[in-house]
C-alpha cells in the first residue's frame, strides 16, 4: 500500500493516553499512520498484522470499502440528526436488522457510544423494568470477579478486575460479585470450553439467599471475560446462570461488548453457547470500530414494560446526544451488510478449529504456562517474571509490534483477536512471529 507518510509528531505531551504507560510511550513511541484488511501501517513505514482487530471491534478488517463509503456518504448527506423526539430512518433501518441477527426473543435496540455507555444503560434499564412493573424493591446488581464492563461507575462497580477499581472509592452500593471461573489448575491448556467449573453458578445462590432474591434487579455477565485474559464459561455454566436468575425473577445481562457480532463464530455469544439472556450490551464490532457506537438489545417484556407510562409521556429518562446517530447508524448497516455478503461469522466458526490448532502448538514454548481459545480468540498464558508481573508479555507486545505483528497483554497473558478475515497464511505468521518472539525474550 503507498503510504502518504506523515511527520511524526512533535510534542507528544498533551494527548493523555488511555489505558497506556503515558511515559513509556512518549519516550519510544509505535505510531500507526495507515490500514488495510489485515494490517497496520506504522509511522516507520512497517506492515503490522492486525492480531487483535484494532481492539477487538474492527471484525471485518480494516477500510473496507462498503463502510468507508456508506460513512462518506452519509457525511454528506445528514451529518447529524437529534434522537431525542426526532427520527431519522437509518437508525430505525439499524435496529431492525440487529434485532434480525439478534436471539430469538430480542425485540429491541438502545443506543449507545461505547461498550461503557451500554453497559451504564443495560443496568438503568434493569432497574428501571423492576420499577416499571411495580417490584420497587429490586436494586441490586451482581457481577463477577475478573469481570470488564467498561470504565463508567455502574460498569466498574459490577467490573472485578481490582486495577481498574481501587482507584475510584467506594464506587456503586448495592452490588455483589459472584467469583470467576478461572481455574488454572483444572482447566490449563483446555481447547474450547473448560470441563471444570459449572459449579461456580452454584454462588449465585449462595449471593441470592444472602440478600433476598426480592432485592436483586440483575446479574451481569461477559459470556466469555476477554479482558480479564480470555477466561470461558465452563460447560453448562451459562445455562446454569439461565436457570437460577429466571427461577428467582433476577434479569441477566450479556456484556457483548467483545463476543458480539460475529467473534465466536456466531453472530452473539448468547447463540453460541446456547443460553440467551434478558439484555445484552454491544458496541465495537457494530459498526466495525468505524464510528463510535454501542447498543443495548432487550426482550420485548423489558420494553413492554416501560410502555404502560402514560401515553403521550417519555417512558424512560435515559439517552445520548449521540444515540443512534446517522453516520454511525450508516457505519452499522454497511457493516452487517459486510459481515452478511462475506459470510464473516460463519468464516469465524470455519476458521476456529484452524485457529485453535496453531494456537495449542505454542504449548512447551519457553515460559508458556497455559493457552485458552474460542472462535477467534486466543490467549496465551506466561510465567510471570518474580517480583515484576506484567513485565514478561509486555516485553513480547513490544517485541512483536518490532516484529510486524499487533497482539494485546493484559496481566501477563497475551490476548489476540484477529479480523474474522484472517486467513490460514496470516495466522500462521501471526502465531510463528509470537512463538519467535516468546523463544527471544527472558
Ligand atoms: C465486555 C466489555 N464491556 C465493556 C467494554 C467497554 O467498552 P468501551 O471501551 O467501548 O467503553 C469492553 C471493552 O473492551 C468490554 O470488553
Amino acid at each position: 500500500m503507498a503510504l502518504d507518510r506523515k511527520p511524526a509528531p512533535n510534542d507528544l505531551d498533551a494527548f493523555w493516553m488511555p489505558f497506556t504507560a503515558n511515559r513509556q510511550f512518549k519516550a519510544a513511541p509505535r505510531m500507526l499512520v495507515g490500514s488495510k484488511d489485515m494490517y497496520y501501517y506504522s509511522a516507520d513505514g512497517r506492515e503490522i498484522l492486525d492480531g487483535c482487530a484494532g481492539l477487538w471491534c474492527c471484525n471485518a478488517g480494516h477500510c473496507r470499502p462498503k463502510i468507508t463509503e456508506a460513512v462518506q456518504k452519509q457525511v454528506a448527506e445528514l451529518d447529524y440528526a437529534p434522537a431525542f423526539q426526532m427520527g431519522h430512518p437509518l437508525a430505525f433501518e439499524l435496529a431492525n436488522r440487529i434485532i434480525d441477527i439478534a436471539p430469538e426473543g430480542m425485540k429491541h435496540v438502545f443506543y449507545t457510544n461505547s461498550g461503557s455507555e451500554s453497559v451504564e444503560t443495560a443496568l438503568k434499564l434493569a432497574i428501571g423494568y423492576h420499577k416499571a412493573k411495580g417490584d420497587t424493591g429490586r436494586y441490586r446488581l451482581i457481577g463477577r470477579e475478573k469481570g470488564y464492563h467498561g470504565v463508567n461507575f455502574g460498569g466498574m462497580s459490577v467490573g472485578g478486575i481490582a486495577s481498574n477499581r481501587k482507584t475510584f472509592g467506594p464506587l456503586l452500593n448495592g452490588v455483589d460479585h459472584m467469583r470467576h471461573t478461572y481455574l488454572p489448575e483444572e482447566n490449563r491448556y483446555t481447547k474450547g470450553q473448560p470441563e471444570h467449573g459449572a459449579y461456580l453458578a452454584d454462588e449465585l445462590e449462595r449471593i441470592i439467599a444472602l440478600h433476598g432474591a426480592e432485592t436483586i434487579a440483575a446479574v451481569i455477565v461477559e459470556p466469555m471475560s476477554g479482558s480479564a485474559g480470555v477466561i470461558l464459561p465452563p460447560k453448562g455454566y451459562l445455562q446454569k446462570l439461565r436457570e437460577i436468575t429466571k427461577k428467582h425473577g433476577i434479569l441477566l445481562i450479556f456484556d457483548e461488548v467483545i463476543t458480539g457480532y460475529g467473534r465466536l463464530g456466531a453472530a452473539f455469544g448468547a447463540q453460541h453457547y446456547g443460553v440467551t439472556p434478558d439484555l445484552m450490551t454491544t458496541a465495537k464490532g457494530l459498526t466495525n470500530g468505524v464510528i463510535p457506537m454501542g447498543a443495548v438489545i432487550t426482550t420485548g417484556e423489558i420494553y413492554d414494560a416501560y410502555m404502560n407510562a402514560p401515553e403521550g409521556m417519555i417512558e424512560l429518562f435515559h439517552g445520548y446526544t449521540y444515540s443512534g446517530s446517522p453516520i454511525a447508524a450508516a457505519a452499522g448497516i454497511a457493516t452487517l451488510e459486510t459481515y452478511k455478503e462475506e459470510a464473516l461469522f460463519e468464516r469465524a466458526a470455519e476458521m476456529a478449529p484452524y485457529w485453535q490448532d496453531a494456537l495449542h502448538s505454542l504449548k512447551g514454548v519457553k515460559n508458556v504456562i497455559d493457552i485458552r481459545n474460542t472462535g477467534l480468540i486466543g490467549a496465551v498464558e506466561l510465567e510471570p517474571i518474580p517480583g515484576a508481573p506484567t513485565k514478561r508479555a509486555f516485553a513480547a507486545f513490544l517485541k512483536g509490534f518490532e516484529k510486524g505483528i499487533m497482539v494485546r497483554t493484559t496481566g501477563d497473558i497475551i490476548a489476540m483477536s484477529p479480523p474474522l478475515i484472517i486467513s490460514k497464511a496470516q495466522i500462521d505468521q501471526l502465531i510463528g512471529t509470537l512463538k519467535d518472539v516468546l523463544e527471544s525474550i527472558d
